[in-house]
């Protein structure tokens, strides 16, 4: 049945009605026992949405949707292996990646398992070899510097992690990506390295990205005008692919190739080989925490019902937000500078998985919103940028909140750092939900034509996530928590959450207009505006 038509979802919007416009204020008002009612542990992570425009009602209308759109059947049919996106008739098996049990994973009545600890074997022991010397560049000296070459899913994440984890990292090996085509990045990547010492991970699913491929060409171009022999590319070239025979094509030995499968859709891949750069950053044993810290999460998702279930509440309070109270768009602030890639990463996660108007029976979804607008920026940075307008702007802004109890940087002299950074976080949250009244500007003496330029009004909703540290286990755990909060949200909204049509025009297009400007072409096909832009750029050039 189509979501608005629901009675469920229908009931939820007369809920609207009654309490839509109540502020916080009023909600947490005279009652001693939300913030306990509204929050819960899960693994390691406390998750605070007492903050968040619901009552004791909403939730359990909520509840009713997610079990009205079968939200508990669809999950146990992605871990189940069944082919649950739909478009491109393949299963969904990122919990596979890390699952810690002896528990056997069917796909088309084959276990996937095996191959999965085979490909994580192969990861450590390259780890090894290439930590220890064993694994050599071509003139004989130890590598001491990685350049991971991916883009999208092939690429943020293992950024985002070895910049999350950076203090667990050896300092004997550093870790560079390099992913835009913009040949910027290549240029001032490599622009200190060298050849002899450097080994590229060449990371694409398909083994056809553009911008990989051409960054890949352009790396072996690079390393044989230094080395000046067909041969060193063994020694300086591994990939990370579902597509042998274009790694082959590439000049890649096979042997040097970390499979992953179609499966594992690129934006939840870092658990796989495509996490490769992660591990030769932070070692094999850290890298299993990671895994570890995932299948905490994995295991409460699958087990915890949907009321005690953290994904879930945290994706049915978005679902509150986005479809009820029209607030499209989710800031994600981590108060600590090493996940100041989460929100991109996060960007990816959401936007490209639920960022469609098409129901998985193909209907255009006409009457309701699906994903939000993710971004972020980490805390306080952030506060001395955009958050004026999350505190006073016309329109509303989901945050969560992400923070530690302790620092990891918490050195003599230094430990006022952490508590401010934490005052911080828990401030922007209370002045979010609760504001300051006219009343309030007013006592304090602001001169009458200032007080509605002071005034805040609140009412703007938030989630706290609190974690004790920053390790390897609490970050996969936050990881899988996000994974799984988009899961829920598509399985509610109708959406296949693991295509990604809407990459494939752009791409199209562009490869057409490359072929216009290498070859001068006529400019008849396009349209009025792009033919003005192509002329325009020949002059310039
Ligand atoms: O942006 C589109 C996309 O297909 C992503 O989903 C994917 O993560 C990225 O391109 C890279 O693809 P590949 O790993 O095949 O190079």
């Amino acid at each position: 049945m189509d979501l608005t038509a629901l009675p469920e979802w229908q009931k939820l919007q007369e809920h609207k009605g009654e309490i839509g416009q109540r502020h916080l204020r009023d909600i947490f008002w005279g009652d001693a026992t939300r913030a306990e009612r509204f929050s819960l542990h899960a693994a390691d992570i406390f998750a605070d949405y007492s903050k968040n425009r619901v009552t004791d009602q909403t939730m359990e209308l909520l509840f009713d949707v997610a079990r009205a759109r079968q939200v508990e059947q669809l999950r146990d049919a992605m871990y189940a292996g069944e082919k649950i996106n739909t478009t491109e008739q393949r299963a969904v098996l990122h919990t596979a990646l890390r699952n810690q049990s002896e528990r056997q994973v069917f796909v088309d009545g084959r276990d996937v398992m095996p191959d999965v600890r085979r490909v994580l074997q192969h990861m450590r022991e390259f780890t090894a070899r290439v930590w220890n010397g064993d694994w050599r560049g071509y003139t004989g000296k130890q590598i001491t510097d990685i350049v991971s070459i991916g883009i999208g899913g092939s690429n943020l994440g293992p950024v985002m992690v070895t910049e999350a984890l950076r203090h667990y990292a050896t300092p004997h090996l550093a870790v560079h990506f390099v992913s835009n085509i913009d040949g910027t990045q290549f240029s001032e990547t490599i622009r200190t390295l060298n050849p002899e010492t450097t080994l590229f991970v060449v990371v694409s699913k398909t083994f056809t990205t553009d911008e990989t491929m051409t960054n890949a060409a352009t790396a072996k171009k690079w390393l044989l005008a230094a080395l000046g022999d067909e041969q060193a590319v063994a020694n300086h070239f591994v990939a990370v692919s579902t597509n042998a025979q274009a790694v082959a094509a590439f000049g890649i030995d096979t042997a040097n190739m970390f499979e992953f499968w179609d499966w594992v859709g690129g934006r939840y891949s870092l658990a796989s080989a495509v996490g490769l750069s992660i591990m030769l950053a932070i070692g094999a044993e850290q890298f299993d925490e990671l895994l570890r810290g995932m299948y905490a999460m994995d295991v409460h998702f699958k087990i915890a019902p949907l009321e005690q279930n953290m994904p879930v509440i945290l994706a049915l309070v978005g679902i509150w937000n986005t479809n009820f109270l029209g607030i499209k768009t989710e800031a994600l602030l981590p108060y600590d500078q090493y996940l100041h890639r989460f929100p991109a990463y996060f960007q990816q996660g959401n936007m490209e998985s639920n960022g469609k108007s098409v129901t998985k029976t193909g209907q255009f979804i006409t009457d309701y919103s699906t994903g939000p607008i993710v971004w972020g920026e980490p805390g306080t940075n952030g506060q001395h940028a955009f958050y004026q307008l999350i505190h006073q702007g016309t329109d509303m802004v989901a945050c969560d909140f992400i923070g530690f109890a302790q620092s990891l940087n918490n050195p003599d002299g230094m430990e006022t750092h952490h508590r401010k950074l934490t005052a911080n976080m828990f401030a922007q949250a209370q002045a979010l939900a609760f504001g300051k009244t006219p009343d309030e500007v007013r006592a304090e003496g602001v001169p009458a034509e200032l007080v509605n330029h002071k005034v805040f009004h609140g009412n703007r909703p938030s989630n706290t996530l609190l974690l004790p540290k920053l390790t390897p286990y609490t970050l996969g755990q936050l990881i899988a928590l996000y994974e799984h909060k988009i899961f829920v949200q598509g399985a509610i909204w109708g959406i296949n959450s693991f295509d990604q049509w809407g990459v494939e025009l752009g791409k199209k297009l562009a490869k057409d207009i490359d072929t216009t400007l290498q070859n001068v072409d006529s400019l008849e096909p396009y349209d009025q505006s792009t033919r003005a832009l192509i002329a325009a750029w020949r002059q310039l050039q």
